[in-house]
């Protein structure tokens, strides 16, 4: 697991943006997978000034994201379908038939599941996966206690999530209680993972994390396994990590 360590929320997000873009020049056809949340807002506003000023495209980049909420219109504005339309798709050449999201209007959730992992196995393997982290250390949306083994399921959000995405909502009790998320295993199917890391809410998932020691009741802790993931987080995110742990 490689850290780069940046100062502050603007340099990650200029540098997450950057190692996204290097993929997507390297790699026009590639398999992109995204995540939502307060973190890759300032990345995608980067590569959405990157498309309009240095015109890097997205034609034939297909895109998976990581979870939806269940319950949730899509033309809710707390949909992540509605985040990912505002925050970038909108704003680039992608075309519509190439972004997923899993679709939380479905009917049956759990076949939505099934067909969601299939549409990711059959669009081959992901190239990149961008992820945040909870401060109790989901991925994904992927609670503590779930599986290393799990596909795309259905989950039953923690108060702690529900709670730090309120700041979304009107009010707590608007947060749906269910989401459709990749699994972990899923997520360790990518090629490379990029994890971004801002604030110091997030200290101590981060200082847990690079502890190195994996264990279910901490979803992020799966990462450790897995042989291409770069870690980009900024002062606050690792002021509890000690140099010898965030560059062992
Ligand atoms: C979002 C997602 C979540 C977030 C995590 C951190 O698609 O999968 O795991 O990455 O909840 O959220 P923020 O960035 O809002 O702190």
């Amino acid at each position: 697991m490689d850290v780069i360590r940046v100062k502050d929320y603007k340099e990650l997000s200029e540098q997450a943006a950057k190692f996204v873009l290097e993929r997507v020049k390297k790699n026009p056809k590639m398999i992109l997978g995204l995540a939502t949340g307060g973190t890759p807002e300032g990345m995608y506003e980067q590569l959405v000034t990157d498309h309009r000023t240095a015109g890097t495209s997205y034609k034939q980049v297909t895109t998976f994201n990581l979870d939806e909420y269940a319950g949730l219109p899509r033309k809710d504005r707390n949909s992540y379908y509605s985040y990912m339309r505002e925050q970038l798709f909108d704003h680039i050449d992608i075309p519509n038939d190439q972004v997923h999201l899993p679709n939380g209007e479905a009917e049956d959730w759990q076949e939505e599941c099934l067909q969601y992992e299939q549409a990711i196995a059959e669009a081959g393997q992901v190239d990149v996966q961008v992820l945040g982290i909870g401060g109790n250390g989901h991925i994904g949306f992927n609670e503590p206690g779930t599986s290393f083994d799990s596909t795309t399921h259905i989950v039953t959000l923690d108060e702690s999530t529900r709670k730090a995405n309120a700041r979304y909502f009107s009010n707590l009790d608007e947060v749906p209680t269910h989401a459709l998320t990749m699994g972990i295993q899923t997520i360790m199917r990518a090629k490379e993972i990029v994890l971004l890391a801002s604030g110091e809410s997030k200290a101590d998932a981060m200082a847990r994390l690079l502890q190195g020691e994996a264990d279910e009741s901490f979803p992020a802790s799966a990462l450790l396994s897995h042989p291409n993931v770069t870690v980009i987080a900024d002062e606050e995110a690792l002021k509890k990590v000690t140099i010898k742990e965030a560059f062992a």
